[in-house]
């Protein structure tokens, strides 16, 4: 293990052999050792203050329920998951099928975080400008846990950096998590308040690593994890999300004359915009115009159709001939509406 600044504090397991461990654990242990980086006292007792300072009022945000996105905020017994930039779907039995969160699920990273956390690792030269577009904030309290796994390695590129503030704690790697603690870990990192841990290689992609209640020193320790997003990374669509050559289809599918059932009302769609036309009573043999122009409607793509008024319309009903728009909000007394595209057209 590299250590840069500060006190060198950990590896745990020395290197020197350990009782029971057998040969491949131990070089196990020694490719772990070799594949991380520890910058021991990365942010001063000041910038600490500081950070901590904002991590608590984070704490208080969330609790207000101040974060704007719907999946920001994740709680749980003994720890609290605050995801910032892009989140993700993980927990239990979804372990290598992990998807990105679409666009607006998590709130944008704070600027706090990047003026304090991030921009010091820019300035050092330890990450490039803008590559840090994933954030998560975990708050462990007493008896807290982070169960053993890999950061999926389908969503994350590598480095993984992971900063300690509040108290120290273990990492460790490649430690079962039963009640026995049958597997002890292959590698223990302590982490000191401020420390920076550069995981990449062995530690970060073929050995697991967590965090169990005793591996907390203290009642608080609050971890950020700073990672890139891939590329191709899969993402979470809702189901029934248009992709844009579906959506494209939909609004061409749309354009033309329409009329309501009952020949009442007769719709001109051209682009998203509806030119809304009512029949007149007035007589036609006196040179009336039959027809008046009555309103001026908006439709409104939506991630799973468009929305025109109380109706949406998704490709389930677009015929050639016929538009089945569905009530907006379903209920048992809508059945939506249709259109009925007018000859000639
Ligand atoms: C994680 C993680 C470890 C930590 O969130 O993926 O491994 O130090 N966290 O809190
Ligand atoms: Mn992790």
């Amino acid at each position: 293990m590299e250590v840069i600044g500060g006190d060198v504090v950990g590896p745990l397991w020395d290197g020197a052999p350990r009782e029971g461990m057998s040969q491949d654990r131990r070089e196990l242990a020694a490719k772990i050792a070799m594949s991380l980086k520890l910058f021991a006292k990365f942010y001063g007792s000041q910038e600490c203050d500081q950070i901590e300072a904002w991590l608590d009022e984070m704490v208080l945000r969330g609790e207000a329920g101040l974060f704007e996105a719907p999946r920001t905020v994740d709680v749980v017994s003994h720890r609290t998951k605050y995801f910032f930039g892009n989140g993700y779907t993980y927990g239990q039995g979804c372990q290598g099928k992990e998807e990105l969160l679409p666009l607006g699920s998590v709130d944008a990273i704070p600027l706090w975080l990047t003026t304090l956390v991030i921009q010091p690792l820019v300035s050092k030269g330890i990450l490039p400008h803008g590559w840090v577009d994933s954030v998560v904030v975990n708050d462990y309290r007493s008896g807290g846990s982070i169960v053993s796994h890999v950061d999926p390695l389908h969503l994350f590129a590598r480095p993984i950096l992971t900063a300690t503030f509040f108290c120290p704690a273990k990492l460790v790697f490649g430690a079962s998590f039963d009640p026995a603690r049958t597997v002890p870990p292959a590698y223990s990192q302590m982490l000191p308040r401020g420390s920076v841990l550069v995981l990449d290689g062995t530690s970060a992609n073929d050995v697991t690593h967590g965090m169990r209640p005793e591996d907390l020193f203290g009642a608080r320790r609050v971890s950020i994890v700073l990672r890139h997003v891939l590329d191709h990374a899969p993402t979470y669509l809702p189901p029934g999300t248009l992709n844009p050559r579906e959506r494209s289809r939909l609004i061409r599918g749309v354009q033309g004359r329409w009329r309501d059932s009952a020949s009442k009302t007769f719709f001109i769609v051209r682009q998203l915009s509806v030119a809304v036309l009512s029949v007149l009573r007035g007589d036609p043999d006196e040179g009336e115009d039959p027809f008046s122009h009555s309103a001026t409607w908006r439709l409104t793509p939506r991630e799973d159709g468009l929305v025109c008024n109380t109706g949406l319309l998704d490709l389930d009903g677009l015929f050639p001939q016929r538009l089945q728009w569905k009530p907006l909000t379903p209920n048992h007394e809508k059945i939506g509406f249709t259109w009925i595209r007018l000859h000639g057209d």
